[in-house]
């Protein structure tokens, strides 16, 4: 997204890639693209086949004490939504859009070092089909990722890191079934946080809360399908379509921030800098909202010489970066079962969960997080 958003400004980018295109485009990830996500890929030209294919969702539904109560984003946003469409979808069209524009993408880059980004010529060593390449640049963005190169590499005393685990991880399916609902479906149990989620008409996507150490061997289709049956059972007889298990996969939970998200030439955006739990949906969205911020300070910089943009990178995406963990950290809060919780915090997340749906400004507040905080 950075190379096409820096291109569309004439400023040059290369991209290094540990993984094959094959592998990037076809890894299931994320799925819930922000209002604001969706407006970019459609203002920079890359939004067309989500515009035909994505899912928009203009409601979540909570699900506790078998009852579902649905959170209408729309009404409660000025008519903002969600998109659902893949986040492999959305790196097959970026991919498609910078190859088409003569972009330079390198799949399989090996061994790749970042080097003397606190001087004025930061260069990048890697290689490609074995021949070692030296690229010498302006600027570093390290987007590889929590367990990328890029923020190891900045001096250790330079940096703060904030940091929560959380006591569990979710197993997730992608499964040959039609989706049992129109919305996502966030339940809250007794045993355990169960989410329902699609990816298309015919395909959907469900996690369970499990142990955080949990081998998906332990997980039989069967005993995963009777699970969710447990935890989305309405008082009304709700029924979970069920399909072929494509995939099966856990996801682990942590917040983390690292503070500040530069140092010199090189500046860390997306994972590398901060990674949330999974249950707001934010982690591709966050992403998207640093390059963003990293664009237009590198596009001012080219335009009139300024660093003045580039200096605040750090501060204008923390400030963002921490209200989306707030929010991941609070619903994560809100709809999972603690291993060490005592009666009175399960009474507290029943009370929480009946307080934001039955309070408009509470529904609110959840609202116009989940579609997305303002981008700057
Ligand atoms: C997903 O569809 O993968 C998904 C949806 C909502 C979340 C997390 C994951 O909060």
């Amino acid at each position: 997204m950075l190379s096409h958003l820096l291109h569309l400004e004439g400023i040059e980018s290369v991209v290094l890639e540990a993984r094959s295109r094959k592998y990037v485009e076809e890894r299931i990830r994320a799925g819930v693209l922000e209002q604001g996500t969706v407006d970019l890929l459609v203002e920079t030209g890359v939004g067309e086949r989500m515009k035909r294919q994505g899912l928009v969702h203009h409601g979540i539904e909570l699900r506790f004490g078998g009852r579902g109560h649905r959170i209408d984003l729309s009404g409660l946003t000025n008519g903002s939504a969600v998109t659902i469409y893949a986040q492999h979808e959305v790196i097959k069209d970026l991919i498609g859009a910078r190859l088409a524009a003569g972009g330079q993408l390198v799949f399989e880059a090996e061994d790749v070092s970042v080097h003397d980004f606190d001087g004025s010529v930061p260069r990048i060593r890697f290689r490609e089909d074995g021949t070692a390449t030296e690229l010498h640049c302006d600027f570093i963005a390290g987007c590889d990722g929590f367990h990328g190169i890029c923020r190891p590499t900045i001096p250790a005393d330079a940096l703060t890191m904030y940091d929560r685990t959380y006591p569990f991880a979710w197993l997730g399916i992608l499964a040959e079934a039609r989706p049992s609902s129109e919305e996502l479906i966030y339940a809250y149990h007794e045993r355990g946080f169960a989410l329902h989620s699609m990816r298309s008409p015919s395909i959907t996507r469900l996690y369970l809360q499990c142990a955080p150490d949990e081998q998906v061997d332990n997980w039989p289709d069967r005993k995963i399908w009777d699970e969710l049956e447990k935890r989305f059972a309405t008082v009304d007889g709700w029924k979970l379509n069920q399909g072929p298990v494509l995939q099966k996969g856990i996801t682990p939970m942590r917040s983390f921030v690292v503070e500040p998200m530069q140092f010199g030439s090189l500046f860390l955006a997306g994972d590398a800098a901060h990674i949330v739990p999974p249950t707001g949906a934010k982690g591709l969205n966050l992403a998207v909202a640093d390059v963003r911020v990293l664009a237009r300070a590198l596009t001012d910089y080219y335009a009139t010489g300024s660093r003045e943009l580039l200096a605040r990178y750090s501060e204008t995406c923390l400030r963002r970066v921490w209200k989306v963990q707030r929010f991941s950290w609070w619903m994560t809060s809100m709809l999972h079962r603690f291993g060490d919780e005592n009666a009175f915090d399960q009474r507290r997340q029943l009370a929480e969960l009946d307080y934001v749906t039955s309070s408009r400004a509470a529904a609110q507040s959840l609202a116009e997080n989940y579609v997305g905080l303002p981008m700057e």
